[in-house]
């Protein structure tokens, strides 16, 4: 299917088959696929953390607002995290990055305060969530964004110290009584003319 068909036949999955699994090169892919996502000087700032683990999967569930139970019915949840340590981070720079990337990394680190500094890099991590979206419908899977989450708890049963969770995107099968299919609830979105503007 070309590219933009797939993107009209995404929709956000609001409730999933439970009982249809995901099969695993699917779910490598979509891991190699988040790690491949572009981001400002190549700075990747994040963690894709893939729960199937059905147990923690529900601890996470039971800390996610509204969506509880999309998250209990998909078969894969993706929490994605931004560094919050900026030394643990320094680390990861001076080891996993080459050296034209981490000159630059140390300039911009020098002349931003502490918070627009994680704010850029929070903003990486947003791509990574177009990307898994994309990817999503690509592979033939359905997917949920979803901020409504208590991230805080999150980061404790994670247990993560250097990486601080943001949001997730839960995946799977979209049931077939979803309201939200795109046969039942058509897209919305604002006019193309009142988006783009062409010169
Ligand atoms: C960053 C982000 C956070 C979102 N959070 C949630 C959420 O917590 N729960 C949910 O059901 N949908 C969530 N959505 C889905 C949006 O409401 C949805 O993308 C929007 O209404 C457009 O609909 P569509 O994705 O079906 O085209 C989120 C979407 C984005 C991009």
């Amino acid at each position: 299917m070309n590219i933009l068909k797939l993107i009209q036949k995404r929709y956000t999955a609001k409730k999933y088959n439970a009982d249809k699994a995901i099969p695993q090169d699917k779910i490598e892919a979509l891991k190699e696929i988040l790690r491949l996502s572009p981001s400002s000087i190549n700075i990747q700032p994040w963690k894709f953390t893939f729960v199937q683990n059905h147990e923690i999967k529900a601890q996470l569930a039971s800390v996610s607002m509204h969506n509880t139970e999309k998250i209990n019915q998909a078969k894969l949840l993706v929490v994605f995290s931004v560094a919050d340590d900026l030394d643990a981070f320094q680390k990861v720079v001076d080891n996993e990055l080459p050296q034209a990337r981490r000159d630059w990394y140390n300039q911009i680190k020098a002349s931003k305060p502490e918070a627009d500094l994680k704010k850029w890099f929070s903003n990486q991590v947003y791509i990574a969530l177009g990307v898994g979206l994309t990817a999503s419908v690509a592979l033939g899977l359905d997917s949920t964004p979803m901020e409504g989450i208590e991230t805080d708890k999150y980061r404790t049963i994670l247990n993560m110290t250097t990486y601080k969770p943001l949001f997730a995107m839960a995946v799977g099968y979209g049931s077939e009584d979803d309201f939200n299919r795109i046969e039942i609830t058509p897209k919305s979105r604002r006019l193309q003319e009142n988006v783009i503007e062409t010169i």
